[in-house]
């Protein structure tokens, strides 16, 4: 009897659950070999942990050597002075960790009797121990089944389950919890969270990412989407601040209008500009000079947005009409009178341009 062939799916690659494929890799390709995987305990991994928050393996390993061979053990370090711990750790920055370290070891000794908490909950209440290492220092040195998710676990798991968001954001990184706490396995924990940041820091990397070799990338949604680069999302730029000025369009009865030179320094520097005030009945105070005897009509002209790097500004354009040109402003270098729509040829900003260009049309 002819069958029809089937697709053959017995590749473990994706129908595996997501521990057993990510602990078989770990076996071969994860590290194995640093020194706080050496004669393992609690002090030895909370101590690795603080140190790896913000710095690289690399960078800590000669730095936990010093540690752990000057303070073999919590009490010792709980003995040490705050100055003996900062001056060990200098070079390493982030200097708030060292003496939470310090003033943690003594809560360890006088509160716990120098034996670490086997609970991330009270793990947590230390100093300098957030969700993610407590976790860590419980399932990587007492085999608790914990979740954690520092950086590089974060980054697998949003992409691997394409969680969209900033995981900064307390939505976001909610449901990267949710994910870490549903793929962690019951048995062999310590191998799983090692795996998960080995896999982070060296296959699901930032930038051009190796999924051929990665053991999860069979069920991967942003692989399968060709949007590695777009998990985790980013953080969301920050709203600018606002402001507001008004911009005096002084205009003379044949329709040209003044601008005048801005000094150097400053946003705009050499460009030139209406006169601005931030209270358009109090005109600057070298043109108040030059205007004072002018009560021209008033018109509000439509509203300008103009974004800078660092902040949003709206203009308010004035315009102020005039009988006749005063006769100090001939003696001022700094004002031209320019008139809108004809060619101008001076260095003016965005804004100031299209302000010109609308007068230009309202003639
Ligand atoms: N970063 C944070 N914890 C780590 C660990 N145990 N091994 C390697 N990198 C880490």
């Amino acid at each position: 009897m002819w069958r029809i062939a089937q697709p053959v799916n017995n590749s473990s690659s994706t129908t595996a659950p997501f521990a057993p494929r990510l602990l078989a890799w770990f076996e071969q390709h994860g590290r194995h070999d640093l020194p706080w995987q050496q004669d393992k305990t609690p002090y030895r991994v909370w101590l690795s942990e603080i140190m790896l928050q913000q710095t690289q393996v690399q960078t800590v390993i000669p730095y936990f050597l010093r540690f752990v061979a000057q303070y073999p053990t919590v009490e010792q370090l709980a003995a040490a002075s705050e100055d003996e711990v900062l001056h060990l750790w200098t070079g390493l920055g982030y200097y708030a960790r060292a003496r939470n370290l310090h003033r943690a070891a003594r809560c360890i000794v006088a509160d716990h009797g120098g034996v670490f908490p086997a609970d991330v909950e009270t793990l947590e209440q230390l100093p300098g121990i957030g969700r993610s290492t407590a976790g860590a220092i419980a399932s990587l040195a007492m085999d608790v089944r914990a979740a954690i998710l520092d950086g590089n676990v974060k980054r697998v798991l949003a992409r691997h389950d394409a969680v969209a968001g900033w995981p900064g954001s307390a939505k976001t990184l909610a449901e990267l919890w949710r994910l870490a706490e549903l793929y962690t396995p019951e048995q062999r924990v310590a191998d799983y969270n090692q795996g998960m940041m080995d896999l982070g820091a060296t296959l699901c990397t930032r930038q051009n990412p190796r999924c051929e070799h990665c053991p999860v990338s069979g069920t991967c949604l942003a692989r399968k989407r060709s949007e590695q680069h777009l998990f985790p999302g980013r953080k969301p730029p920050r709203t600018l601040p606002e402001r507001e000025t008004h911009f005096l369009v002084f205009r003379r009865p044949d329709g040209a209008v003044l601008l005048h030179k801005r000094p150097g320094a400053g946003i705009w520097g050499g460009l030139w500009c209406f006169p601005e005030a931030t209270d358009p009945e109090q005109p600057p105070a070298a043109l108040a000079q030059v205007f004072e005897s002018e009560t021209g009509q008033r018109t509000r002209l439509d509203p300008i947005q103009h974004s800078f790097s660092h902040y949003r500004l709206t203009i308010l354009p004035v315009m102020i009409s005039i009988e006749q040109t005063p006769e100090r402003i001939a003696e001022v270098d700094s004002v031209r009178w320019v008139t809108p729509g004809g060619e101008i040829p001076l260095g003016l900003p965005a804004p100031v341009a299209r302000l010109l260009a609308a007068l230009a049309q309202t003639r």
